[in-house]
């Protein structure tokens, strides 16, 4: 085998992949790297060279050089070159999302051929059967109250070209919940247990070319243990990929930057290359590494190797240093791509693109996080994989729209709370700039879908999943940590929880697949540090109250992560006056108020945690439970309610107060000002309503009706008591009584003004306003427009009280994916042309439809309100 290093340039372009530019001074010093080698080597084998040959190497060697020093960099374009006919033996990938047919329950026959599916429901994934309802009311809160419980099937007719008989065809699945059995042709082809995890099915022996097949799912959440709402069905997308008997492996690249620095950084290549093939097969593998501008920055390339007939092989560390490396940090989060592609007998049979980032990160035990050589703060947030009214159903504008809110509120770090997520949320990552905290699961019980351990031991079934994890996500530059679980007991309390062997060997899974990031879990039990339970971990996340202190009195060597925080809690636009006394004295009226003084009795109001983070600078940082108010777990509500009340943002994507108070801590740079509670108090006239006012600034001066309330300035340490801590990170004014009118905050820092803000008290509801996220959708079938549904009284001021009826209709192509108004005790559907305000807001979701670029107006109607319109281009 021959591992060579080299830059080169082709002239003449042909038909594939997109042009690759090429950076013609690097190659020139590789020339020149080249030349003098072989000139060396020819001396130490004592080959004589002819005087005239002598000369012309000399010569050419002092032009390559010359021209190194004296020419700008330039660029030179090349494509890879295909023999006729090669392209149509590359890969095809496919989405496999649409014409879908689906039916609850048992469908007994459903794998067949001739099944009779004409009844069934057309539906197009991604499909979460349980997200349409009815609620039950009887339920318990836990899961949504949503029938995610039972069976469903998936049935989908599709064609192979016959051109392609002899080739292999995969069916790749992110996610199904859960158990999933996958037929081709009547025959059971691959089935997975992991309702979280991504799985391939390799269904090339029950494939017809040239014919109809059919690919039936089974679902069946039975035995699938939560405590949340899961989804059903298949709720993350699916391709087809079709390829040579020779190819990439599936997750068959693995790409490490083991040494960056400034000015360099040295890029590894691991490609793991499959034949299945009946015979041995030679192959080139060549990587070429295109930087973040499109220029190709180096091209691996592997000589020669074999591979015996049906065996996959890994080639290791073809391995190269670039100049100036452009690296991914949460600020600039710049991205290579490696385009592999595998030769046999000259000709190309496969190709494959990876994206991945340069960057260093270092986990301290004395100084938190450190990327590229810097501390970050990390101000994380844990998230729930669903999606609020789209349920499980994963549809990436919905993620990235998720963390475009969280960026603004200041957010650089995400823990994927308590699973493998959506690919596509770390590609958003990546892109956007977040670190991730993966998890691949909460507990090793039922909820990791081992409902029989026995016949599921730990050792083999968590060696399976978190093989398909890390090989999976090990690219991703945003990355930063894998997790094994989540606050897991120990026996006898959980017999299939931690024991020191069990974490060393999970830990140890991980590692045989990467060991570029540290292996850590989600702790809250101290007792299992004196047992030495956690020992094989590299890092620890330690939820709520400071818990984490026993740990490093033992490890003051090993790093922490406060892996989950806060746990506050709150419903969007509801005050319930007098102030709450202590962090678990709830409201009897089944919302949380909004003054952001309740948390769960295990855990805090922000302001404590702020403080607490500011002192233990040993620790990375915080993951706040959570970002969004996720389906389930409602407490304290766990009865009555359906959702969340946990999230700094509501169900619907709106913000609730507390998004401010983030805010104005985590991005002490940009302007925030807002007030609360609203000025609608018709029942308080002369009465006491506190004001809070969550500003980056220092000093709040306080106006009602034209009248100072006076001047307020935080304190520099936080006081005592429980809510000791609030006056350091926020302006409370608690004297004030109400009067309607007009409430007008001004804030300084440093001594100067940095802005006003201005809350009014609204009239009757009287039109709506629609304000869309976004005016240019894609006419992809599954890009979202997210209309924000608002009632304002005559002179436009927000009503915060109104919870008019608003019907929808939309003209144009696109339909109602979901509306929602963050209601956590709400059963009216999420499917539905209509939603009550709650608090002033609704959402409407609208999806396009593929292939249908059109106007699309929406109209709202309410009565007594004048209606409102809008008009989104699909294209
Ligand atoms: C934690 C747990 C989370 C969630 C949270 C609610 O203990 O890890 O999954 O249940 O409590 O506060």
């Amino acid at each position: 085998m021959v591992t060579l290093l080299y830059v080169k340039e082709r002239a003449k372009s042909t038909n594939l992949a997109g042009k690759v530019l090429h950076h013609y001074n690097t190659t020139r010093k590789m020339l020149c790297i080249f030349l003098i080698t072989r000139f060396v080597k020819q001396h130490e084998y004592g080959e004589k060279m002819k005087p005239q040959r002598r000369f012309l190497f000399v010569a050419i060697v002092a032009f390559v050089l010359a021209l190194s020093l004296s020419c700008e960099p330039q660029f030179e374009s090349f494509q890879i070159q295909l023999q006729p006919g090669e392209s149509a033996a590359v890969r095809q990938v496919t989405n496999f999302n649409r014409d879908w047919k689906f039916a609850k329950g048992g469908q007994k026959g459903a794998e067949a051929v001739d099944f009779n599916d004409s009844s069934w429901k057309a539906v197009r994934l991604p499909h979460d059967w349980a997200i349409a309802g009815p609620f039950d009311p009887n339920e318990d809160g836990y899961a949504g109250k949503l029938p995610w419980w039972g069976q469903g099937w998936y049935r989908k007719t599709f064609k192979l070209d016959k051109a392609d008989a002899g080739r292999r065809v995969y069916f790749d699945f992110d996610g199904v919940m859960a158990f999933p059995k996958v037929y081709i042709n009547g025959r059971l082809a691959g089935e997975w247990d992991y309702g979280y995890m991504s799985f391939r099915v390799n269904a090339t022996p029950f494939v017809k070319f040239g014919e109809d097949n059919i690919i039936a799912v089974y679902v069946d959440t039975r035995n699938h243990g939560t405590r949340w709402y899961p989804g059903a069905g298949i709720y993350r997308k699916v391709t087809m990929t079709v390829n040579s008997p020779v190819h990439i492996a599936h997750w068959g690249t693995y790409i490490t930057t083991p040494e960056v620095s400034d000015t360099s950084a040295r890029i590894n290549v691991r490609s793991t290359v499959k034949n299945a093939s009946k015979s041995q097969a030679k192959v080139n593998i060549e990587v070429v590494l295109i930087d973040p501008d499109g220029n190709a920055a180096a091209v691996l390339v592997t000589r020669g190797v074999s591979i015996p007939a049906g065996k996959t092989r890994e080639f290791n560390n073809t391995s190269v240093v670039i100049g100036n490396p452009q690296r991914w940090d949460v600020t600039s989060p710049k991205l290579y791509t490696a385009k592999t592609i595998i030769q046999q007998d000259g000709r190309i049979v496969d190709t494959d693109t990876t994206s991945f980032g340069i960057r260093a990160f270092e986990f301290t035990a004395n100084d938190g996080f450190h990327l590229n050589g810097r501390r970050v703060q990390l101000y994380g947030v844990c998230l729930h994989h669903d999606q609020g009214a789209l349920g499980g159903a994963f549809y990436t504008r919905a993620m990235e729209r998720q963390l475009e809110i969280m960026r603004d509120m200041g957010v650089n770090a995400i823990r994927t709370s308590h699973n493998p997520p959506a690919p596509e949320l770390l590609e958003l990552c990546d892109r956007m700039g977040f670190v991730v905290w993966d998890e691949c699961f909460d507990k090793w019980d039922k909820t990791a879908d081992r409902f029989d351990p026995n016949k599921m031991p730990l050792e083999k079934y968590g060696k399976k999943q978190i093989k398909n994890l890390v090989r999976r996500d090990r690219n991703h530059p945003c990355v930063v940590v894998w997790s094994i679980g989540n606050e897991i007991y120990d026996p006898p309390t959980d017999p299939q929880g931690v024991t020191k062997e069990r974490v060393k060997f999970m830990s140890d899974f991980v590692r045989k697949y990467d060991i570029t990031r540290p292996v850590g879990m989600a702790c809250c039990f101290s007792v299992q540090v004196s047992k030495g339970i956690l020992d094989a971990l590299d890092l620890t996340g330690w939820n709520y109250t400071r818990r984490y202190a026993q740990y490093r009195q033992k490890y003051s060597d090993k790093p922490i992560i406060y892996s989950e925080s806060a746990s506050a809690l709150s419903t969007r636009g509801f005050y319930d006056l007098p102030l709450k006394g202590s962090k678990t004295q709830y409201s009897k009226e089944i919302q949380v108020d909004s003054y952001d003084r309740n948390a769960a009795d295990w855990s805090d109001i922000p302001d404590r945690e702020f403080n607490l983070m500011e002192k233990d600078r040993f620790v990375a940082g915080e993951f706040v439970w959570t970002g969004f108010d996720y389906l389930g777990e409602p407490t304290p509500y766990g009865k009555q309610a359906r959702s969340s009340y946990f999230g700094i943002v509501d169900l619907a994507g709106i913000p609730k107060d507390r998004f401010y108070l983030y805010k104005s801590y985590w991005r002490p740079d940009v302007t925030t000002i807002h007030i609360l509670p609203h000025w609608n108090w018709p029942d308080r006239i002369g009465q006491n309503v506190p004001v809070y006012v969550y500003t980056n600034g220092d000093t709040v001066e306080l106006f009602l009706n034209g009248n100072s309330l006076g001047k307020r300035t935080k304190a520099k340490e936080a006081g005592t008591g429980y809510y000791g801590s609030i006056d350091k990170y926020r302006l409370c004014f608690n004297d004030v009584n109400y009067e309607p009118g007009e409430l007008k905050a001004v804030a300084y820092k440093d001594g100067s003004e940095i802005g006003q803000e201005v809350m009014r008290t609204a009239g009757e509801p009287a039109k709506i306003r629609l304000t869309p996220d976004r005016k240019e959708l894609k006419a992809t079938g599954d890009d979202l427009c997210y209309i924000l549904v608002e009632a304002l009284d005559a002179r436009d001021t927000l009503c915060p009280l109104a919870d008019n009826l608003i019907k929808f209709r939309v003209d144009g192509p696109a339909e109602i994916a979901g509306v929602d108004n963050g209601n956590p005790l709400s059963y009216e559907p999420f499917q539905a042309d209509y939603r009550k305000l709650f608090y002033g807001k609704a959402m409407l979701i609208l999806q396009t439809k593929e292939g249908q670029g059109d106007n699309i107006r929406i109209t709202a109607e309410g009565d007594g309100l004048v209606p409102a319109e809008v008009i989104v281009q699909s294209k």
